[in-house]
């Protein structure tokens, strides 16, 4: 989604504002731009595409100036064009505005300035909140963007500058995220950490409805109402190195093979195998209200949906308490049967999807409680969860979730132990599920030494138009991630199915051109799934398997097979989705895709 980056200080700021566009990408645009203070007024530059045509733009005729904001656009309201690009300007051209969300009565805040004599210059809702900010301009910047902002019905992040009261940039926020980064005599304004990271690890997280005022020589935080808000300042643990591609061609498969490293982090110092216990510190929970869960519901949306999945199949296995996983976006908009006996669980990797939160909100507000599974350190769901785990899978760059996905699987795991073991449930098996989740960090490395030959089965079928997954039991949620990878970054349409599922209509697909990847390890739905593999052989399909290392059996019935070690059955997912991460990415690159940015994708979905 859009990106925000602000500075203020004694710097040059374009080169800081560039730097800025460039480490936010990853997230997804379609046009750029800047505005600075230079002295003598507000310079925009701005155009649709990439931050390099944006840098072709400013280098004709470098812009000079301490002070400035700068934006990566993806479109909501009108084209992707030069003119709907942000920054915003008023009518006299004194007031630069950036803004993420969307303004829901942008349209009768138009018709109302309209009448007032505004003229408008583009098709967004962001324009509407430079000219309101011209309408109440009265010496201070600060009160004009307040006041404007009391009138707006939507979401927003915004940074705003103007050569009027030119030392300062304001910056607001409700429903999508922004962040103060406080420097050493100058200080910057983010929607994403990682722009400000090179700079400083000193951060600020605004409130929902709330503003920030930087100068060089400091920051202050108020509502809307211009009353005092006392924020703290938090360190990232985030290090420079973590948000760059480390040697590899992409972020997507440094992230792949960054999954060993993740899961440790993910289980680090949370299991105690002799006694079968697991330890979570920020749940907020007692053991007697876990004892009095009734249900869970897990609130998730993509790749964390597909996360959920597998968790419930390891809560009620090993747990026996219901648990139902809904599309956050579905959940919140019919009028779901949820109350004070309910434990949610909201999983996202951002912590700031829009749908998800809104769910969250939505469960809180009819008394529920909501545990946050979430990646990103001081997202909004993170903050306003009633509890919380958090992944530590360091920054996920790449659009398509990896590292994020088996990190919160492995969460998933140590969260079903503890509650498990609050259950009274059978200690042994616990204890099995946390050596071998001990033993899933060395298993994936092996798995990841396979990556040449999945480079030669990706060649075979990189031309082809459409795939089918299938996979049962714990391998099913499997299934779905594997056709979503495939089908987000390398545009070729893919299925996931429960194998089973198969004779009641796909079947009707498969002939010798159709691709079919089985997941076919060594687990309780193997036999089974086996015999599905038989009835694709008999119709002609071409079989990719994933299976367990040494089975003989599958390397009859498959074309092509990648093996992985064997495990217990909730912990299979760990391992048989990395080759499938491995597979649509090799697919994507060999089809010339852009897999870190894939096309009308975004990183974190802060619209509805
Ligand atoms: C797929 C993908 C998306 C996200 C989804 C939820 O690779 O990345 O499907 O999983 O947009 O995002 P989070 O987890 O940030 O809430």
């Amino acid at each position: 989604m859009c990106g925000i980056i602000g500075y203020t200080g004694p710097q040059r700021c374009l080169p800081i504002l560039i730097d800025g566009l460039r480490r936010m990408e990853y997230r997804g645009y379609d046009s750029a731009g800047v505005a600075i203070i230079n002295g003598k007024g507000v310079v925009v530059k701005k155009d649709v595409g990439k931050i390099a045509a944006l840098e072709a733009l400013v280098d004709a005729d470098p812009p000079h100036g301490t002070i400035g904001i700068a934006h990566t656009r993806w479109a909501t309201h009108g084209e992707p064009s030069q003119i709907n690009s942000h920054p915003h300007l008023d009518c006299r051209g004194h007031f630069a505005v950036v803004h993420n969300g969307i303004i829901e009565n942008n349209e009768s805040l138009r018709e109302t300035l309209k009448a007032k004599g505004h003229k408008f210059r583009s098709e967004t809702d962001t324009e509407v909140l430079s000219h309101l900010i011209e309408e109440y301009w009265d010496g201070s910047l600060e009160k004009a963007v307040a006041a404007a902002l009391r009138l707006v019905e939507g979401t927003y992040g915004i940074a705003v500058v103007s050569d009027l009261d030119p030392d300062k940039v304001v910056g607001a926020r409700k429903g999508s995220p922004l962040v103060v980064g406080v420097g050493n005599g100058e200080n910057f304004i983010a929607s994403d950490v990682s722009a400000m990271l090179a700079h400083t690890k000193q951060v600020v997280y605004l409130g929902d409805e709330e503003m920030v005022i930087l100068t060089p020589r400091g920051y202050r935080t108020q509502t809307l109402n211009e009353i005092p808000v006392d924020r703290e300042i938090e360190e990232i643990t985030w290090e420079l190195s973590q948000i760059e591609k480390g040697g590899f061609p992409h972020f997507m498969l440094k992230e792949i093979f960054e999954q060993p490293k993740c899961i440790q982090n993910a289980i680090r110092g949370r299991l105690m195998e002799q006694t079968g216990e697991a330890h979570l510190g920020g749940l907020n929970l007692t053991d007697d209200e876990l004892r009095s869960v009734e249900r869970i519901v897990m609130l998730a949306c993509g790749t964390s949906w597909h996360a959920a999945m597998i968790g419930e199949y390891m809560l009620e296995e090993y747990c026996r308490i219901p648990v139902e996983v809904e599309y956050a976006s579905e959940f919140r908009y019919r009028n779901p049967v949820i109350g004070p006996n309910d434990l949610v669980i909201v999983i996202s990797q951002s912590g700031e999807t829009a749908d998800t939160l809104a769910a969250m909100r939505e469960a809180q507000r009819r008394g529920a409680r909501a545990l946050g599974i979430c990646n990103t350190v001081g997202s909004t769901i993170a903050r306003e969860a009633d509890g919380g785990i958090y992944i530590h899978a360091g920054p996920e760059i790449g659009v398509a979730s990896t590292k994020a996905f088996t990190s919160q699987v492995a969460v998933l795991a140590v969260f079903t132990l503890h509650l498990a073991h609050v259950r009274g449930m059978n200690p042994e098996v616990n204890q099995e599920l946390i050596h071998e989740l001990k033993a899933i960090p060395a298993k994936i490395e092996r798995i990841l030494k396979s990556d040449a030959q999945i480079v030669e089965i990706a060649k075979m079928f990189q031309k082809t138009t459409n795939c089918l997954y299938l996979g049962r039991g714990y391998n099913f949620p499997v299934a779905l991630e594997g056709a979503l990878k495939l089908k987000e970054i390398s545009y070729v349409h893919a299925e996931g199915y429960p194998a089973a599922e198969m004779k009641h209509g796909p079947i009707a697909l498969i002939d010798e051109k159709m691709p079919v990847v089985f997941l076919c390890t060594r687990d309780s739905a193997y036999d089974k799934v086996l015999n599905n593999m038989s009835e694709v052989r008999a119709r002609r399909g071409r079989i990719i398997a994933i299976a367990t290392e040494g089975d003989e059996s599958v390397r009859e019935r498959a074309d092509q097979v990648i093996w992985i070690p064997h495990t217990i059955d909730p912990l299979v997912p760990l391992l048989s989705v990395v080759p499938l991460q491995l597979l649509s990415y090799h697919v994507a690159t060999l089809r010339g895709c852009n897999v870190d940015q894939p096309r009308n994708l975004a990183k974190s979905v802060t619209v509805e």
